[in-house]
């Protein structure tokens, strides 16, 4: 009998699980009180990170739902707006949180695959400031968008945008080190543009738990009070930073694999006559644009190949190797009768 081989689990990034060294920085991380301020490995990671960002603090939450929820609650009171895209996450899937526990209304609005606003559009979705009106106060902006990259330029003009439109601007940067690691730029050079920003580490970055807001000083200040209030302040939890820092030091530099995995992938799919021309890819997001009839049975098909995937998305992690790819590759041909394109 064959020996059964590990499943790859293309479903999304944050199915990572910690490695060894990870877990032995968690076990022997120095931790205290974190509600009295006083666990010094949480205050290291919002430090770190913080200046990672060349931002003037940060505050460590339990996932990047809060961390985009207590964003917006700083930014906003009851009755304001946000801008969010329609397929943001901010939008379509913190569920709803923004309007319920803060009273604040989302004006959701098309997106580019890009991750772009047609900013002539959002300019027509700012409230005038009247009544009758919710006040628009923030822009959310998702980087990466379904792994997609939003160029420095493009950073810049938005920026611009909601300067002359006094609106604040988030950047919901779940994958913010993707994003620098693709354009081959410092964090920084990203995060100068907006007013807060959230970023992931339980994604590529490979962390059990937890997340960043960073931002102004008075805005992090804000920030704990409402992290509070959503009972995500949290005791000894510098087991749980020390994963971050070690995330931040070990980490960032290897998203470059998940990237080149991603391309590999694509290369190898769009080598199959069917799928030529229905691959899509960005950063470690892979789409194949097919049926949903026809992804459930490549679904069934994988998953006898002990290969995941629940949706058209395939992602590449830190627990996908260039090995994996290949069986991937190699699953898929087999699916669609070995038509492989010369
Ligand atoms: C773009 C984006 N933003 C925010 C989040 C929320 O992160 P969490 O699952 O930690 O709440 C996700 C999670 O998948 C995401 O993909």
């Amino acid at each position: 009998m064959g020996v059964a081989q590990p499943a790859i689990d293309l479903r999304s990034d944050t199915v990572t699980k910690p490695g060894a060294a990870m877990r032995e920085a968690m076990v022997s991380a120095d931790v205290g009180d974190d509600v009295y301020g006083e666990d010094p490995t949480v205050n290291a990671l919002q430090e770190r990170a913080a200046t990672l960002l060349e931002m003037e603090a940060g505050i460590f939450t339990a996932s990047g739902t809060q961390s985009n929820l207590i964003a917006l609650l700083c930014h906003c009171q009851r009755g304001d707006e946000y801008i969010a895209g329609q397929e943001a996450h901010t939008y379509q899937f913190e569920g709803g949180g923004a309007a319920v526990l803060g009273g604040l209304q989302p004006q959701p609005t098309m997106v580019k695959t890009t991750g772009e606003y047609d900013l002539n559009v959002l300019a027509t979705l700012i409230k005038p400031d009247d009544p009758h009106y919710a006040r628009t106060r923030v822009l959310c902006v998702e980087n990466t968008h379904s792994g997609a990259v939003l160029t420095l330029e493009y950073l810049s003009e938005v920026r611009s945008f909601c300067d002359e439109h006094e609106l604040l601007l988030h950047m919901d940067g779940a994958r913010l080190f993707n994003a620098s690691v693709a354009l081959d730029v410092a964090p920084s050079a990203i995060t100068r543009h907006v007013d807060s920003v959230s970023f992931c580490l339980s994604k590529g970055l490979g962390t059990p738990v937890g997340s960043l807001l960073c931002g102004k000083a008075a805005v992090i200040d804000r920030a704990l009070r409402w992290r509070k209030m959503l009972g995500g302040a949290m005791r000894q939890v510098g087991i749980l930073a020390a994963a971050g820092l070690y995330a931040l030091d070990h980490n960032i530099d290897r998203l470059k694999e998940d990237h080149d995995n991603a391309l590999l992938l694509a290369e190898g799919l769009r080598g199959i006559t069917d799928l030529s021309d229905k691959i899509r890819v960005n950063t470690n997001i892979l789409f194949i644009d097919v049926s949903n009839e026809e992804i459930e049975s490549l679904r069934s098909h994988f998953a006898t190949d002990g290969i995941l995937i629940e949706s058209q998305r395939m992602v590449t992690h830190l627990d996908v190797s260039s090995d994996d790819v290949d069986r991937v590759i190699a699953s898929t041909q087999q699916f669609y009768g070995n038509s492989i394109r010369v």
